[in-house]
């Protein structure tokens, strides 16, 4: 039986329930979610939301730590609406319950990398992403919402050109159910798991690529996957984000042989973008044979850091660490896709009626190199401004972009990995550092397994599939682009090259 809705969004973060709780105002919505309404990135998101409130700063300035992080690949236009529309979306968030820190009754402002200014909001100190995610599902389960949890989406069904609604297993029944909508919205997250250090939990599969690429959606910039520096490194323990808000504090980094090695590599230490610190740790990590640097913040006071950390504070002591006395086994981890399913500034993608929310996403606000806590502000400017253009123009599209490419069929298969062989390969050869050879490789065997892949049919097997796609989509623009630019980093093309100031944009012929 096919269900109807004038809304249906998938994926149970902040960016598909922000959306949804806007869009109950304008018709019947339902959320999809292939696990439970919490299951999602947004919920392990500690550092905060990014925005020009503070006395001393102006969405200019964040403007220009936003371009200047994403390395030359910034749209400028969508990174403008992004800074200047952040005050009142966190007016948004607090109306809808966030808890936002706050110092002596004035908002609590924290710094991260390459930010000229304090700008990071935050909830429950490094809890931001949990206090969302509490607030916003706590509303959306009161309203007129149909949430639908356990239904994982298949394929979108595009008649016409334009999206009418999606194919989506209940993976409780194994069955397939038909969802017709009047708006398809993806807000499915990142891609994580396609890296075997993630700091991703379970779920960020890159479905919403995968079914879009497939649904003919352009899709850009799949090179651009961002690692985070630190997370924390001890033997048998799962991988847990140490947030960059803790040098943003002023943590400071040693190699195994105690000595502070990022003054040498960046002028800003510490607090340099992202990719710099990244490289820079792995390098360490090979000169001293060691799997890991250390991030020391015990030079503060212990009441400020259980304070300010109180998650990370409790998860490393119940793992044998007390941050507050020793510094922190780290490395870096496979964090966060820039790119994704290509929008415009409105959230449309290049098929009528299907939008893009969130990490899934490519509008344009990263560039090469996204800027620490921009994410969570991504999500709530984009979704409002979807919900609007549902309203205001229902019709409308994406530009088509003139140059785009596609994947070959390769001659011959192979049978497909694991998920854990599939994360080993892409670790190996696509992760931090990468180089030509490394890149074919992958790219050869992804092809070989996606043509010999039976078809999915359960949940697993869905998720290795979109994997597949994502992971190669990656691996092919990574080796097409011949040059280092922001997280993507090759050594046989070491030098930032000014042709390829331009994007990769994937378009299934
Ligand atoms: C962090 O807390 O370090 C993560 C913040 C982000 O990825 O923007």
């Amino acid at each position: 039986m096919t269900q109807r809705f004038d809304y249906i969004i998938v994926g149970s973060g902040i960016a598909g329930l922000y959306a949804a709780l806007l869009a109950r105002q304008h018709g019947s919505v339902c959320v999809l979610t292939k696990g439970s309404i919490d299951e999602c990135n947004t919920k392990y998101a500690q550092g905060g939301i990014a925005a020009a409130v503070g006395a001393d700063d102006d969405p200019g300035l964040h403007l220009r730590d936003t371009i200047a992080a994403g390395a030359g690949l910034v749209d400028e236009e969508a990174a403008r609406i992004l800074v200047e529309a952040a005050a009142d979306r966190i007016h948004d968030l607090v109306t809808f319950g966030v808890p936002f820190d706050s110092t002596d009754g004035a908002v609590a402002l924290g710094r991260e990398a390459a930010h000229s200014r304090n700008r990071i909001l935050h909830a429950g100190g490094d809890s931001t992403g949990a206090h969302i995610e509490l607030s916003l599902s706590g509303v959306a389960r009161l309203s007129r919402i149909t949430i639908k949890e356990f239904v994982q989406v298949e394929e979108v069904v595009v008649e016409h050109g334009r999206a009418t609604g999606l194919l989506a297993l209940d993976s409780r029944t194994n069955t397939t159910e038909r969802f017709d909508a009047g708006a398809v919205v993806l807000a499915t997250g990142g891609v994580g798991q396609l890296f075997r250090v993630s700091t991703n939990p379970d779920v960020a599969t890159g479905d919403g690529i995968a079914v879009a690429y497939r649904a003919g959606a352009e899709v850009r910039d799949m090179e651009f996957i961002q690692f985070h520096p630190t997370a924390l490194r001890l033997p048998g323990v799962p991988i847990f984000l140490i947030s960059e808000a803790v040098r943003g504090e002023g943590g400071v980094l040693t190699n195994a042989a105690g000595e502070r090695f990022m003054p040498g590599y960046h002028e800003l230490a510490e607090l340099a973008p992202r990719d710099v610190v990244a490289r820079a740790i792995v390098a360490e990590m090979q000169r001293t044979g060691a799997d890991r640097v250390y991030l020391d913040i015990s030079h503060l006071p212990a009441a400020r850091i259980t304070a300010r950390f109180p998650q990370i504070y409790r998860y490393c002591l119940d793992h044998g660490v007390d941050i507050t006395r020793a510094p922190v086994p780290v490395s870096p981890a496979a964090h966060y896709m820039m790119g994704g399913v290509r929008t415009n500034t409105w959230g449309e993608t290049t098929v009528r009626r299907l939008y893009a929310c969130g990490e899934v996403a490519c509008t344009g606000v990263h560039g090469a190199n996204r800027l620490a806590s921009n994410s969570l502000l991504e999500t709530v400017v984009f979704a409002k401004r979807i919900v609007e253009r549902t309203i205001a123009s229902p019709d409308g599209c994406a530009e088509p972009c003139a140059d785009t490419v596609d994947l070959r069929t390769p001659e011959s298969g192979q049978a497909p990995p694991d998920r854990a062989s599939l994360q080993s390969l892409m670790w190996d050869k696509v992760g931090i550092v990468r180089d030509g050879s490394g890149l074919a490789a992958a790219a050869a065997a992804l092809g070989a397994w996606q043509r010999a892949q039976p078809r999915p049919h359960d949940r697993p097997s869905h998720e290795l599939a979109n994997l597949l796609v994502a992971g190669r989509l990656m691996a092919e623009a990574a080796l097409i682009r011949e040059e280092s630019r922001g997280a993507h980093y090759r050594t046989d093309f070491a030098e930032t090259r000014e042709e390829w100031r331009r994007h990769i944009t994937f378009r299934k012929a």
